[in-house]
C-alpha cells in the first residue's frame, strides 16, 4: 500500500492501475490494451499520456461509458494516487498503466488501436539541455501514427503553457506532415466551460493568469 499523495488513506489500484507484470520485459512483444476491457474490448479506446491526478479522465471517462480508455502515467505515486480514484468511482472503461510512453508506444503497443491520443499539459523541460527529454519529438509523433485508428476521426490533442515548448511542437510536427494535419484545437466535450481539457494542471495554470497554446494533430488517412 501507498500513503504517498493520499494523506495517510491506503491506496488500492485493484481492477485499474496495471505495471511491469501486466506488460511483461521490454521486448517480449505486444501487448493489445483492447483485452483488458474484455468483454467490452469492441468499443472505441482513447489514450491518455500523464494523468497527473486524473481530473481530466474521471470527468471524460464518467461522460463517455461507452469508450474505453488507457492512461499512462511514470510517476509511480500519481499513477497510484489515479488509479485507486478511477476505483473508487467505479469506472470499469478505465486502466491506468505504470509505464513510460516512449516504450509504451514503441514497444507494447501494436497498431491501429486508439483512436484519440490526449497529450495535456506534458513537462516543458525548460532548460536547452534537458530538451531531448521533452515527449513531443517527431519520432514520437511517428509512433502515435502507427498506434492510432485507420480512420479520419483519429486524432492527438495536445495543450501546453509554455509558448516555446508550444513552439518546439510546431516544428516537431512539420517533419511528419504527410502523416498529420494540424487544426486547431476544440474543447474536449467533457471539459467545463471556458477550459481546454479541465487537467488539474491547467487550473492551477489558469488561476496564475498563464496563457494556453493548444493544437490538434489529425492523422492523415
Ligand atoms: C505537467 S504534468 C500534467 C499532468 C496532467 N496531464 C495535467 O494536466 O494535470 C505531466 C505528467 O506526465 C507524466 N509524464 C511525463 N512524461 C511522461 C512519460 N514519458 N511517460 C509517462 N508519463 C509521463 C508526469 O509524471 C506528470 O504526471
Amino acid at each position: 500500500m501507498s500513503y504517498t499523495l493520499s494523506h495517510g488513506k491506503a491506496l488500492d489500484v485493484t481492477g485499474v492501475g496495471l505495471d511491469a507484470t501486466d506488460l511483461g520485459p521490454i521486448g517480449s512483444g505486444p501487448v493489445d490494451p483492447r483485452a483488458w476491457f474484455a468483454p467490452h474490448d469492441d468499443r472505441p479506446i482513447e489514450l491518455e499520456i500523464g494523468s497527473g491526478k486524473g481530473a481530466f479522465l474521471l470527468r471524460q471517462a464518467t461522460a463517455q461509458p461507452l469508450v474505453n480508455y488507457v492512461s499512462i502515467e511514470y510517476a509511480r505515486a500519481f499513477w497510484r494516487y489515479t488509479a485507486d480514484r478511477m476505483r473508487r468511482h467505479g469506472l470499469s472503461n478505465v486502466k491506468l498503466v505504470y509505464v513510460e510512453a516512449g516504450a509504451f508506444v514503441r514497444q507494447y503497443c501494436p497498431g491501429h488501436v486508439f483512436r484519440t491520443v490526449h497529450i495535456y499539459f506534458p513537462d516543458p523541460w525548460p532548460k536547452k539541455r534537458h530538451h531531448k527529454r521533452r515527449l513531443i519529438q517527431a519520432p514520437f509523433l511517428e509512433h502515435l501514427h502507427h498506434v492510432l485508428t485507420h480512420t479520419r476521426d483519429a486524432t492527438v490533442r495536445i495543450t501546453t503553457d509554455h509558448a516555446e515548448y508550444f513552439q518546439w511542437m510546431v516544428e516537431a510536427s512539420a517533419p511528419v506532415s504527410a502523416l498529420f494535419d494540424r487544426e486547431p484545437y476544440e474543447p474536449d466535450t467533457s471539459a467545463p466551460t471556458g477550459e481546454l481539457a479541465g487537467t488539474n494542471f491547467e487550473r492551477k495554470y489558469r488561476d496564475q493568469g498563464r496563457p494556453f497554446y493548444a493544437m490538434v494533430l489529425r492523422k492523415r488517412v
